[in-house]
């Protein structure tokens, strides 16, 4: 079936919103598959929970298409969307065009997110789209520049810098982006952004005002060691698999485990 990304800007009209969850295997993707997600975004944050690196700077492009796949083998009909790592579509036009050309030639993945909303950032995106690639635009906290912000702390919180957002997110929706990711900025920003664009807006940590949410899933059922202040778990399932591994370990050494 052809997943259709236009189809999110009718919902926005409709006031219909967007649940967005990431997932990095075949089991994540099954999960928010069945659990009705709307898209599922095969994020680089994966280089944190899963990979366990400190930043999501040292993911590969091989390493995300590896996960890709993985994820795009359990969805049949969601539209699935691939972060484009640090570094492979700064460097130039091409390099961008070959990286999210890869990734929908060996993933069958249908769309790419790109971080960044300046101006050769926008150029880049809009020759990706014109390519006929998808793109989801990426402002506010974009964690691939946590070098340069000095933390993963929250975005446009000055009124020159909300200004500098707003202006990238309308740049973006020009460039031809079909939807943009909020990351933590506060949520009258988010709200403004939302109300001028006809794009939908994802918000993460951007309040409750955006066309539509995501959350890291590995947030959302409390599997990370560490997670950003806007996370929010329904479910603790890293206590509760450490104390069923436990309880596993204590069955074997008192000679109780006994599956035939
Ligand atoms: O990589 C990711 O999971 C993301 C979301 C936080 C939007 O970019």
């Amino acid at each position: 079936m052809i997943v259709n990304v236009h189809q999110f800007a009718q919902w926005k009209l409709e006031g219909k919103a967007i649940a967005v969850l990431t997932a990095w295997d075949y089991m994540s993707a099954q999960i928010v598959e069945k659990a009705g997600t709307d898209i599922v975004l095969v994020g680089d944050s994966m280089a944190m929970p899963v990979m366990g690196h400190e930043t999501t700077l040292p993911l590969t492009l091989d390493e995300i298409l590896h996960h890709a796949k993985m994820v795009k083998r359990a969805i049949s009909n969601k539209l699935v969307v691939v972060d484009l790592p640090f570094l492979t579509y700064h460097a130039s036009h091409a390099a961008a065009l070959l990286a999210a050309g890869r990734v929908v030639k060996e993933t069958e993945a249908q769309a790419v997110k790109m971080e960044g909303g300046y101006p050769d950032m926008v150029e880049t995106i809009a020759k990706v789209v014109q390519a006929g690639i998808p793109v989801m635009g990426h402002v506010g906290l974009t964690p691939q520049s946590v070098y340069q912000f000095g933390s993963f702390r929250k975005q446009g919180k000055t009124a020159e810098d909300a200004e500098r957002i707003l202006k990238e997110a309308i740049a973006l929706e020009k460039a031809g982006v079909f939807a943009i990711v909020l990351e933590h900025i506060p949520a009258d920003l988010a709200r403004k952004i939302s109300q001028t664009l006809s794009v939908p807006t994802i918000g993460i940590g951007a309040g409750p005002d955006c066309d539509g949410q995501v959350l890291v899933t590995s947030d959302l059922l409390g599997l990370s060691e560490w997670q950003p202040p806007f996370a929010k778990p329904y479910v603790n399932l890293r206590e509760q698999g450490i104390s069923a591994v436990q309880q596993f370990c204590e069955e074997v050494r008192s000679h109780r485990f006994g599956v035939t």
